[in-house]
């Protein structure tokens, strides 16, 4: 079974766009082993958009750009797979790709098989020049068969960017994620709209099928494909809590040869990463309203999540009685938590929790129920 937790990996697009080419592949996968990345879970290496030749081959199939991928895409997946990882590409549902590639539009059967043979275990597959009467229920469920039938285990990584209430029928076509907004870009803004505009939709994400919130940002710093200023650091560390407590797929966006320390360490932070693989995939609860919002969220074996964010440009404050969560003082049980950037204990707290959070950061508590 396939994406029992969330997927995780990397993907070109966000820093190198029409711009890939198999040494950025091979290179990437050196790091993901070398940084550490692989031991933390990163598993997946894919190509986006703009592989191949404008036109497909005498033979109907898909040509890799010889320019951009000498070797070919299976010595590229062979290479992936020897570092212990896995290879992902990308294809779309309609005639063209988003950038005016050849598209997947009849052709499923084919290119399904076209990927199978040379090693791929990922398929993201996008949603631009679909023929206005073909739907995307449907043109998924083509593409969904067509991976199951081409004798290879593929995840199908579904990208119509949330149209047609995608969260509603994904599932049903055998999608192991499926992303749910438009494209991020590295800045704040963007990646705390599009996760606040998923906070209703969680219900929908669980094992199996998980809403993938786009590609992090984290450490780009304004350099790349999707650059548009960028963010702080401690931005990063928000963005990187937001798509970890909604338990999004986890693609990296950044360039891994060119990755800074506090970056890099984020995207391992083991904590983060644990609350993203949880097993059981637990929506959370949203508490505070506005600039200022409150997570609580179930985790597998007892414990709990409580996460504040202050979206604001001032530092400020966060405040949760318990009896919101249905614990009143009476039930005789409290929360023992610990802050899980700071390690710092709360002790068995009652009542309430409140704590400070610095403009654009978070404050992310871990703990159990216990009794007084
Ligand atoms: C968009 C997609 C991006 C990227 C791009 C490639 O539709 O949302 O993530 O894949 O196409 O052209």
């Amino acid at each position: 079974m396939l994406a029992k937790t969330p997927p995780m990996g990397w993907n070109s697009w966000n820093t190198f766009g029409e711009a890939i080419n198999e040494q950025v592949v091979r290179d990437t996968a050196d790091a993901i082993v070398e940084k550490g990345l692989k031991d933390a879970g990163y598993e997946y290496v894919v190509i986006d958009d703009c592989w191949s030749l404008r036109q497909r081959g005498a033979d109907d199939r898909i040509v890799p750009d010889p320019v951009k991928f000498p070797s070919g895409m299976k010595a590229l997946a062979d290479y992936v797979h020897s570092k212990g990882l896995k290879f992902g590409m990308y294809s779309c549902a309609g005639t063209r790709t988003c950038a005016g590639y050849p598209g997947s539009f009849d052709y499923e059967f084919i290119d399904a098989k076209t990927f199978a043979e040379w090693g791929v275990d990922f398929l993201k597959y996008d949603f631009c020049y679909k023929p206005r009467l073909a739907n995307g229920p449907i043109l998924y469920n083509r593409m969904g068969m067509a991976l199951k039938a081409s004798g290879r285990e593929i995840l199908f990584s579904a990208c119509n960017w949330g149209s047609d209430e995608v969260e509603k029928w994904i599932r049903s076509i055998g999608a192991h994620m499926y992303r749910s907004t438009g494209d991020i870009n590295d800045s704040f803004n963007s990646f705390k709209d599009i996760a606040m505009s998923q906070v209703e939709k969680l219900a929908y994400s669980g094992p199996c099928c998980f809403n993938d919130i786009d590609m992090l940002i984290c450490g780009m710093h304004g350099k790349g494909n999707v650059a548009n200023g960028g963010c702080t650091d401690t931005e990063y560390r928000t963005h990187f809590a937001l798509w970890c407590l909604f338990q999004s797929p986890l693609m990296i966006g950044g360039d891994l040869s060119k990755i800074d320390d506090y970056n890099l360490d984020l995207l391992k932070n083991k904590e983060l990463i644990s609350i993203n693989q949880d097993p059981e995939a637990r929506p959370p609860m949203r508490l505070g309203h506005g600039d200022r919002p409150i997570f609580f969220k179930h985790l597998a074996n007892n414990e709990y999540v409580l996460a504040f964010f202050n979206f604001g440009d001032r530092d400020s404050w966060g405040d949760v009685e318990f009896y919101d969560l249905g614990l009143t003082v009476a039930s005789g049980y409290g929360f023992r938590f610990r802050d899980i950037f700071t390690g710092e204990e709360t002790g068995v707290v009652t009542g309430h929790l409140s704590t400070g959070i610095k403009s654009h950061d978070c404050r992310i508590f871990r703990g159990t129920l216990v009794e007084k």
